[in-house]
């Protein structure tokens, strides 16, 4: 018998960054999965990409390890279990591919054991994995690739889950550029150390934006909408988040006729998010295959992580 989880990968629709310093942001869960099988085995091993190893001390895999380990011990189960992951999320692309593969981890993991965790339970657990990947991540990745849907997210407080009618279209575009959030989360870290007073005004008019933008999603306003995501682009650049190569790819898509677009997670590279005009998309998206550009587009809300047993 094995336990099988897939978890939704994430977009953060603005506030990313500040998020990590105390402000309001808007996240949605995006329809690309991880998926995590889990069985009884005769030691913790782990498999991805078809290699597999009982090697936890290896750097890709410590993260996974961590995770197991954390909830055996707490919910006193034997930890020798096969955790085979299989993804179509990319790698170091803003897209939480890692808050992805905790979540659908500890998922997998306690339908084996046959516990039934929430969805802030798990986003415990996964918070495990993602610490020791990313330094001092604020959280909101496990939280929205858990729950699903939209949430407005702020550390220490209860995600409040942003609901509306119907569905909205997004579009993500991979810039090409792999990067470490690690290191821009310090990037970004060292701004508010130099200019403490700025950098407290910037994270707050985040919360604002991000408060707006969960109104303007509500309401179907695009428009208005993607004018909030290009100004927080231009603010996220201000503190060093964004490249030359980002800054284009923006203004390529507003002049293609995007209501806005913005990098989203940590930057540096990554992906962009993008609000296409009605009916636009997919002559947009092979534009920019064109230019040499991958790009998907997601329907919001989607469905948070999901297990069971096989
Ligand atoms: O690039 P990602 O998917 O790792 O997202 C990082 C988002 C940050 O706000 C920069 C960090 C965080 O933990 O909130």
């Amino acid at each position: 018998m094995k336990a099988v989880a897939e978890a939704p990968c994430k977009a953060i629709i603005t506030g990313e960054h500040f998020v990590v310093h105390g402000a309001w942001a808007l996240a949605a869960a995006v329809e690309r999965r991880v998926r995590v099988e889990a069985s009884e085995a005769d030691e913790m091993a782990i498999e991805s990409d078809g290699h597999r190893t009982n090697d936890s001390s290896k750097k890709r895999l410590a993260p996974i390890a961590r995770v197991v380990t954390k909830i055996s011990d707490e919910l006193r189960f034997n930890p020798r279990v096969l955790i085979r992951i299989t993804s179509r999320v990319p790698e170091s692309s803003g897209l939480g591919s890692s808050a992805a593969t905790m979540v659908a981890v500890a998922s997998a993991l306690t339908k084996l054991k046959g516990v039934e965790l929430d969805a802030s339970e798990i986003s415990r657990y996964a918070m495990t994995g993602e610490t020791a990947i990313h330094g001092r991540p604020s959280g909101i990745d496990v939280n929205v690739c858990a729950t699903g849907g939209v949430i407005l997210y702020k550390m220490g407080e209860e995600a409040k889950r942003v609901k509306f009618a119907g569905s909205r279209r997004f579009l993500i575009v991979q810039s090409g550029t792999k990067r470490s959030t690690r290191i821009l989360i310090d990037r970004v870290s060292r701004m508010k150390v130099k200019y403490p007073g700025l950098f407290a005004g910037l994270a707050n008019s985040a919360s604002f934006i991000s408060e707006l933008a969960a109104t303007r999603l509500v309401n179907g306003d695009m428009q208005e909408l993607g004018r909030l995501l290009t100004y927080n682009h231009a603010v996220l650049s201000t503190v060093g988040a964004s490249t030359p190569k980002l800054d284009r790819l923006v203004d390529l898509l507003l002049a293609l006729g995007c209501y806005g677009a913005k990098l989203t997670g940590a930057g540096g590279g990554g992906s962009v998010f993008a609000i296409p005009r009605e009916g636009s998309t997919d002559a947009l998206i092979a534009e920019l295959k064109l230019r040499g550009y991958e790009s998907f587009q997601t329907n919001v809300p989607c469905e948070g992580v999901k297990s069971w047993l096989q």
